[in-house]
């Protein structure tokens, strides 16, 4: 007797078969099987295939799901978030509405540095306490795994409290550590800004490499935090050290983000708003995937990575949420599938292959998670229309009925 059978899901989207990450034309591949099951046995997937051939002797599954017409997709991963934090940022996005820019009050010490405040004064179980409502809203809206990053601590004690606080998130959500240690210059370094990079390089990155939790490194290179050639020397460091650089590039000025992330040899490079055109053909050349995080555009109110355009050059793309107290705090892929939909114009298709397979690639887990195959992890979701487009037709509702995570409903 097998574990659990879905039965009589109108589509299950499988995302089988093709290259990992999808590019091109391959993106809007969703590998749909029409009027569906899926077999699981231990935590893993057996078959997705249509009720017809469902045999007979999987009818009597310890579990049996009748989807009743509903749409059955692997979970979403959330490939690029910073839900780990203290304080409240709520006040910013007041002034922000009145007009005063994310730069503006970053510059005078707000932004990331309150952040960063709050997160030095928390204890790591406050951290933890922190994170793991934001972490149920995000499973109960689909997301089975999500990356999340430390960046508001940024002395090498306070980055590995934020790296523990990840490690003891034992939430159903599966979480994926990203080492951000240079997310922002901290104010007792702002005089010589060299050497809070040369603490990263030489301290706190080996001394993350050590504590074994973060998987990843980041930077954030943008004017005014972290020019190419810093942020260069830390991902470096971190690759180094065995951590596989990431990096938030070209989000508010066109600083050579891109261009860095190619050379770097960089897994992603998140945000491209303002990404030029040769660091698109770089990215594309040298297999960078862009993360597209079109919810922090859409709540600072810039203009919107050009998502087309770099489809159309041949670069792999992911979506996520961006999490984060200050230019995001979006938790639900759903609102951002919506998005990029409407905002980068991306099909239903391509911006459901971005929130799964294309961003388990992101993190280094497609060979488990992101598709419904044979062998992979019973990642799933139900949602409750005929058609995996409803989700960002249906913009804002959380459709989702069911989640599975290895194959144990969890929601
Ligand atoms: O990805 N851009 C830099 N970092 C985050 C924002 C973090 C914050 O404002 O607290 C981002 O948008
Ligand atoms: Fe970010």
């Amino acid at each position: 007797m097998i574990d659990l059978v879905v039965v009589g899901a109108a589509e299950a989207a499988t995302l089988s078969g093709g290259p990992v990450p999808r590019c091109g034309p391959a993106l809007g591949d969703l590998g749909l099987v029409h009027d569906a099951y899926v077999a699981v046995d231990g935590g893993r997937i057996l078959v997705v295939g249509p009720m017809a051939t469902l045999p007979r002797d999987w009818r009597q599954a310890r579990e049996v799901y009748d989807a009743k017409g509903q749409t059955v997709l692997p979970g979403f991963v959330d490939c690029h978030t910073h839900v780990v934090y203290a304080g409240d940022r709520t006040g910013e996005f007041r002034e922000r509405l009145r007009g005063v820019s994310y730069a503006e009050i970053g510059r005078r010490g707000g932004g990331i540095l309150s952040t960063v405040a709050a997160t030095r004064a928390a204890t790591v179980d406050q951290l933890v306490a922190g994170a793991r409502p934001r972490l149920r809203r995000m499973l109960a809206a689909g997301t089975t795994t999500a990356e999340v990053k430390s960046g508001y601590g940024l002395t090498t004690a306070d980055e590995l409290k934020m790296l523990d606080a990840i490690a003891r998130l034992d939430e159903p959500v599966e979480l994926v550590a990203t080492l951000l240690g240079g997310h922002e210059v901290p104010m007792e370094a702002r005089a010589g800004p060299e050497h809070y990079v040369d603490l990263v390089v030489n301290e706190m990155t080996p001394a993350a490499a050590r504590q074994g939790i973060a998987r990843f490194c980041d930077v954030f290179c943008e004017t005014g935090v972290f020019d190419a050639e810093q942020s260069r020397r830390m991902l470096q460091a971190g690759l180094a050290a065995g951590l596989q650089p990431r990096l938030h590039a070209d989000q508010l000025t066109a600083c050579g983000g891109a261009e860095l992330a190619a050379t770097v040899g960089a897994r992603t490079a998140d945000h491209l708003e303002k990404v030029s055109e040769d660091g698109i053909r770089a990215m594309a050349d040298a297999g960078v995937m862009g993360v597209l995080l079109p919810g922090a555009s859409f709540l600072l109110g810039i203009e919107h990575a050009p998502a087309r355009h770099l489809v159309d050059a041949g670069v792999a793309v992911a979506l996520a949420t961006d999490c984060n107290p200050g230019s995001s705090p979006i938790e639900s892929m759903a609102v951002i599938i919506g998005l990029a939909c409407v905002a980068l114009r991306l099909t239903p298709e391509e911006a459901l292959c971005a929130a799964t397979l294309n961003a388990a690639w992101a993190l280094d887990v497609h060979g488990r998670v992101g598709s419904l195959e044979p062998g992979k992890q019973a990642d799933m979701i139900a949602i409750g229309d005929r058609d995996h487009a409803a989700i960002p037709y249906r913009f804002g509702s959380n459709l989702v009925t069911a989640v599975w995570k290895r194959g144990q409903r969890v929601v």
